[in-house]
């Protein structure tokens, strides 16, 4: 278990997630952790429910050393004590009338994933546009081996934080009148 033994609420989950790009504790995350996290993100609902999203755990020192070596790590990912890779075809077929929704289907396991290891007191940070330029994400295929069909989407780095989530300073979000219409 990850900070805190926490009994949180589905609706408190919600509200204390946030985009985690602090220190950690320096403490690994068990994997026992690491099945109940990756456990919530293939529970998530998928397009045609073809469950296309597939998940790489790094949970090695080696090769978590490897990925915080990468070049021009940011803060978010250089400190993470585990990584869960989301990984989605290169080539996406259709599944329905024309269209694939492995985006949808790996962004709904993202989510999960984020809300089971806020759950369990840990913090990370959906790992995406970063990994996109600069061949990032070629490169930490390479670390990993991933299947040379498939591209890594997103990535998670977790871990303890060092600092409780409630002192944070949340981002701001829209009000509730700005995106939100009730007809
Ligand atoms: C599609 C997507 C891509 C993202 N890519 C990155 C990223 O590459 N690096 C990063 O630090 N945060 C990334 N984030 C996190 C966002 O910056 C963050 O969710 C947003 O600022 C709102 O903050 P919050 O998560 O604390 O509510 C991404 C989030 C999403 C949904």
């Amino acid at each position: 278990m990850g900070g805190q033994e926490n009994g949180m609420d589905f609706f408190e989950v919600t509200r204390s997630r946030l985009s985690y790009r602090g220190r950690f504790l320096d403490q690994p995350v068990p994997r026992e952790d690491l099945i109940k996290i990756v456990q919530a993100g293939l529970d998530a609902p998928s397009g045609k429910n073809m469950q296309t999203t597939e998940f790489m755990v790094v949970d090695n020192r080696e090769i978590i050393k490897e990925i915080q070596a990468m070049p021009e790590g940011n803060k978010a990912m250089t400190g993470g004590k585990a990584y869960i890779l989301c990984l989605v075809d290169k080539e996406k077929e259709a599944s329905y009338e024309g269209m694939n929704f492995q985006l949808e289907d790996c962004a709904a396991a993202v989510e999960n994933m984020l809300l089971a290891l806020t759950a369990l007191g840990y913090a990370g940070v959906w790992i995406d546009g970063w990994l996109h330029v600069q061949k990032r994400g070629e490169i930490l295929a390479k670390i990993v081996g991933a299947p040379s069909n498939k591209m890594i989407q997103v990535v998670i780095p977790l871990g303890i934080p060092a600092k409780e989530l409630s002192t944070i300073p949340r981002v701001p979000k829209k009000s509730m009148e700005e995106r939100v219409t009730f007809i």
